[in-house]
């Protein structure tokens, strides 16, 4: 297990009291809190740093520049992308996903064409492939869910027979926690002439990502998710792809001649980057990602599978409760979705906060997939490095409390 209390000491607000009590942030799957090294290097880009980039002739505005572009192949090294120029920098996985249904969606998908998604898709990598496909005159499918929350690869087989022109899906599940076998669906989805989509906003941040050896064409992720600063992120994708694909925001710095009724674009992936650069997000982003090298991706995946497996197995012996997902260590991460009898979740998370414990109680931006859980909302705690046995302990105690308090009687 990581050293809880060492990496908590990097982390102001988790040294801050909630009622009285110590900061239990278990919404790490919403959002993550920030390391100091994050918040300094945010306050020394603008102390010591910040220019517009691109632009300027002069010193500070070129190491304005090399910050931000130093980010970027902090960014690339980190997944390891194909090279640099293919990663955009975007506000995060919405814009990344949105990108590309907007510019390679149109220029590819066509009338009668289909796009692929999941049942555990979040909202993000579901309505822009829906707008799309409203657009287009094309049909979504819908790969369905096994009992205990997997990707059913046997529907997924069947929806590649229909050829579909994109096929997109999560690495890892923000509501269930399942872990999908990328590189497996990514060959079977080539293999019938598909292009793939990843929707890496909760796998980036808490497990060794590569996505050459996925061989997944795009990949998104979001910086907040991962310690760094709202509003960054980034869309990783095959520089060809990027080469090829139409522009998707007009403006300044994607291009390269304008003209009275037209214009050429910059090369990638200053093409996909219109206007002023979100530049604090990206040096932020990148202190973020040398802070995660620090203590290893490999360690903190093996440190929330623990904290899951301990908080599933305390939570499943509260009567009454119920977790969502699969169990197996390494088909999971550290999400736990849980309901408790007929206590409503929000109802949960109020009476959690009041021991200074953050979960998150809705339908997570999955609504497809509650529909097939049978459920309106779920509670869900989720865990980061920060995190540790403590806080499965504060969970469980808290719940015990809770269902005391609402009265709850088994069935
Ligand atoms: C699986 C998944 N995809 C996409 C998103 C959207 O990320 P963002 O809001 O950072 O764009 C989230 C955020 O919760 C998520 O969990």
């Amino acid at each position: 297990m990581l050293d809880t209390a060492r990496i908590r000491a990097d982390f102001p607000l988790l040294r801050e009291r909630e009622n009285d009590r110590r900061l239990v942030y278990l919404d790490n799957a919403a959002t993550t809190q920030k390391p100091q090294a994050v918040i300094d290097a945010i306050v020394d880009y603008y102390r010591t740093t910040n220019a517009n980039v691109h632009r300027g002739a002069y010193a500070l505005a070129v190491r304005a520049t090399e910050a931000y572009e130093a980010a970027r192949v902090r960014v690339a090294r980190f997944v390891n992308a194909w090279t640099p120029d293919g990663v955009v920098f975007t506000r995060g996985t919405t814009e990344a996903i949105n990108l590309v249904a907007a510019s390679y969606g149109r220029a590819n998908v066509k009338a009668g064409d289909s796009v692929v998604v999941t049942a555990m898709d979040h909202h993000s990598n579901l309505v822009p492939w829906q707008i799309l496909c409203e657009e287009k005159r094309a049909s979504i499918i819908m790969v369905e869910i096994t009992e205990d929350g997997r990707l059913d690869l046997a529907a997924f087989g069947r929806a590649l027979e229909r050829r579909p022109k994109i096929v997109a899906f999560p690495y890892v599940s923000n509501a269930l926690g399942t872990v999908n076998p990328v590189a497996q669906l990514v060959r079977l989805a080539h293999a019938a002439g598909a292009v793939t989509v990843v929707d890496g906003a909760q796998s980036t941040p808490h497990l060794p990502v590569d996505v050459q050896a996925l061989d997944c064409d795009f990949y998104a992720l979001s910086g907040h998710k991962m310690l760094g600063p709202m509003g960054s992120g980034a869309l990783v994708a095959k520089p060809a792809l990027l080469e090829a694909m139409p522009p998707y925001h007009g403006g300044g710095e994607m291009i390269s001649r304008v003209w009275d009724d037209h214009s050429t674009y910059n090369k990638i992936p200053h093409k996909f980057e219109a206007g002023t650069p979100n530049v604090e997000g990206a040096v932020g982003l990148a202190a973020a990602i040398a802070y995660l090298e620090g203590i290893g991706l490999d360690h903190i995946a093996d440190h929330e599978q623990t904290l899951a497996a301990e908080a599933i197995e305390k939570l499943t012996q509260i009567e009454g409760v119920t977790v969502y997902g699969p169990r197996a260590r390494g088909h999971r991460a550290g999400v736990v979705s849980f309901t408790y009898g007929d206590i409503h979740p929000h109802d949960i998370a109020t009476i959690l906060d009041q021991d200074g414990i953050c979960i998150r109680a809705g339908h997570h931006c999955t609504q497809p997939l509650m529909r097939r859980l049978n459920v309106a909302a779920t509670a869900r705690a989720s865990f980061y490095l920060y995190n540790g046995p403590d806080d499965v302990d504060a969970l469980a105690g808290a719940l015990v409390k809770a269902g005391a308090l609402f009265g709850y009687v088994p069935a």
